[in-house]
């Protein structure tokens, strides 16, 4: 098999991964999310699956399965995966949070469906509310030993938006990717990152496919 063939050098290791979207209802038929397909996070999974890790994906809705040896728990909001995932944090060796966490959450208008304004012209205002930030939460809590990797998407100031969520995350890795490019980012197979360590370290990479994005990423955070 494909894992047999594969280094076993997460062997032992227990990863966590999340992947998709978040999907924050706002009345009984309507919601606010974004175009995230969850592959990223997927060729995550999949690596360190065949890498010998014990993976553990928390997803939000995707049309994603995975094969038998990775655990999946499925979420909608921003909420239930932050939940989901500081219970889970503290028994993990290591954490990868691809999601595309919705900053924000409507204000519900309710369970019932919002009906159309019968002024005519007249549009409507809609209030946010601010969500936990996952990623950041797991940097504040996390152990000696234990590793954290996060993404980035950014439309400018690529590498000083990188830095500064390494260090306001106490991340040890985040791979940032500028979504404005055709080749990365969102509902592509591809990804062209720029990837920084806690040591310092800078590396600009080709695009490449996010199988093999995923398989470096683990590569970078094993091997230096
Ligand atoms: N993230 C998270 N929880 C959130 C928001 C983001 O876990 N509520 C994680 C993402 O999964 C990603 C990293 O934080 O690994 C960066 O996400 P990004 O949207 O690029 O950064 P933000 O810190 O949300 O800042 P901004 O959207 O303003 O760039
Ligand atoms: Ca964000």
């Amino acid at each position: 098999t494909l894992k047999a063939l594969s280094p076993q050098d997460l062997a032992g290791k227990k990863v966590l991964i999340t992947l998709g979207p978040t999907r924050e209802p706002w009345d009984a038929v309507r919601f606010w999310s974004n175009p995230s397909s969850g592959t990223m996070g997927a060729c995550m999974a999949m690596a360190a699956h065949l890498r010998g890790a014990e993976v553990t994906v928390v997803s939000g809705p995707t049309n994603l399965t995975f094969p038998a040896g990775i655990s999946q728990v499925s979420v909608q909001t921003a909420r239930q995966m932050f939940d989901a995932c500081t219970d889970l944090w503290p028994t993990m060796d290591m954490g990868c949070l691809t999601a595309a966490v919705a900053d924000y959450r409507p204000v519900p208008f309710g369970d019932t469906k919002f009906k159309k304004q019968t002024s005519a012209g007249a549009g409507i205002t809609v209030e946010f509310e601010t969500n936990p930030d996952i990623l950041k939460k797991l940097g504040e809590d996390k152990k000696d030993g234990q590793k954290l990797i996060g993404f980035a998407a950014e439309t400018d100031n690529l590498k000083e938006e990188a830095v500064r969520k390494l260090e306001a995350k106490n991340l040890d890795l985040i791979a940032a990717n500028d979504i404005g490019k055709p080749g990365s980012g969102f509902g592509v197979p591809t990804n062209q990152m720029v990837v920084l360590d806690k040591s310092g370290r800078v590396e600009t990479w080709p695009q490449l496919a996010k199988t093999e994005v995923a398989w470096r990423l683990w590569d970078h955070l094993l091997l230096g």
